[in-house]
This record gives structure tokens, sequence and C-alpha cells, in this order.
């Protein structure tokens, strides 16, 4: 798939079909994110890939004052937590001030989603969850950053073309 395409393809997933996934696609997406860039290359993150009857408890932890209801369908679950920094990233975030763990989460997960749609699955990024249910759940001590749900799309889910904003808002261009 040509990779324009492929990012108009990935969209946020909120009707999943029952098809499971296979430890190879989820292995391929893993993969993919396991290839992400990151600040010293410290890669500070932590998956656990969350199937069956734990992907039933996880989806629970998404669903809360309405949201989410989706999640009742999926399948398969990555929750992401933060890992260690290697020395010099540490410093790096503490003299620059700057949450490069997060950033780091956030380029991997773009790894991953982009993976699952080019092996024909669909995602959805969850970053609302309720943190300390997963924790507990999953016996993951550092902070929780982002759930992704993974799965096969229904076969009525058809691609939306995307709202974004304009170039013109989001961008400058600087010369002087
Ligand atoms: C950090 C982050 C958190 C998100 N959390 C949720 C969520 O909890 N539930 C949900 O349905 N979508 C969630 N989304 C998906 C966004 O709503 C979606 O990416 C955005 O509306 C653009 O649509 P698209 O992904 O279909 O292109 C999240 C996306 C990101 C990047």
């Amino acid at each position: 798939m040509e990779f324009m395409e492929l990012i108009q393809k990935r969209q946020s997933c909120r009707n999943y079909s029952q098809q499971p996934v296979t430890t190879e696609e989820i292995n391929a997406c893993l993969q993919a994110a396991q290839m992400a860039p990151s600040a010293c290359n410290a890669q500070p993150m932590h998956y656990t890939v969350c199937t069956g009857a734990m992907a039933a408890k996880v989806g629970e932890a998404t669903r809360s004052m309405g949201m989410n209801k989706f999640t009742e369908q999926v399948p398969c679950f990555v929750v992401i937590s933060e890992g260690n920094y290697t020395a010099s990233a540490a410093m790096g975030s503490r003299v620059k001030d700057q949450d490069y763990r997060s950033i780091d989460i956030g380029i991997a997960v773009a790894h991953f989603t982009l993976c699952a749609t080019s092996c024909g699955l669909s995602t959805c990024i969850l970053g609302w969850f309720e943190e300390k249910k997963l924790a507990q759940l999953l016996g993951i001590k550092n902070r929780i950053r982002l759930v992704i749900a993974l799965g096969y799309a229904a076969e009525n889910d058809a691609i939306r073309p995307k709202k974004r904003k304009s170039l013109e808002e989001l961008v400058d261009f600087k010369t002087e």
C-alpha cells in the first residue's frame, strides 16, 4: 500500500467484528512499534498484550461516563506503560523540561497503528481509561499512557473522510 493511502486508511475504528487477531499479526505490529525512534534510543515503554478473558477485563476499564462503549467488541488490547529512561534521556528530559517518554510512546503507537492498517486490521488509540484499575489488573507499576484497541473492523465500517485543520492553520513557514 502506498504511504499516503495507508495514512488515509488508518482511522479510529469503533465497530469491530468477532474475528480474532492472530499472534503473528500482533507480533508484526509490535515489531513496527519496536523500530520507532525514541529520545537517546531509550525505548522507554512496555507493551502488555491482552486477549481472551483479559481483553474483556481491559475493555471494561476503558468504559466509564458513557465513553468507549464500543470496546465491548474488541478482541485485543495493547496497554502501553512507561519504561525506564536511559541516563542521557533522563538528563535531557530534566534539563530541557520535556516529557520524552510520552512523545516516544506516541511515535511508537503511530508505527503500530499504521502497521495494523497495512495488515488489514483496525485500531483505536484510547486515552480514556481507568489507570488504577488497569494497573492493578495487569500488575503494572509505571504510568500507563495509552491503550490500543486492535481487531478487524465490522463489514459495514466504511472509511471516513478525514476531518483535519487546514495546513494554513497548522503551519508557518519562516525564512528569516
Ligand atoms: C492520545 C489519543 C487518545 C484518544 N483517546 C480516544 C478514546 O479514548 N476513545 C476514542 O474513541 N478515541 C480516542 N482517540 C481517537 C481520536 O478521537 C481520533 O484519532 C481522532 O478523532 C481522529 O480520527 P481518526 O483517528 O479516525 O483519523 C484518541 C486518539 C489519541 C491520539
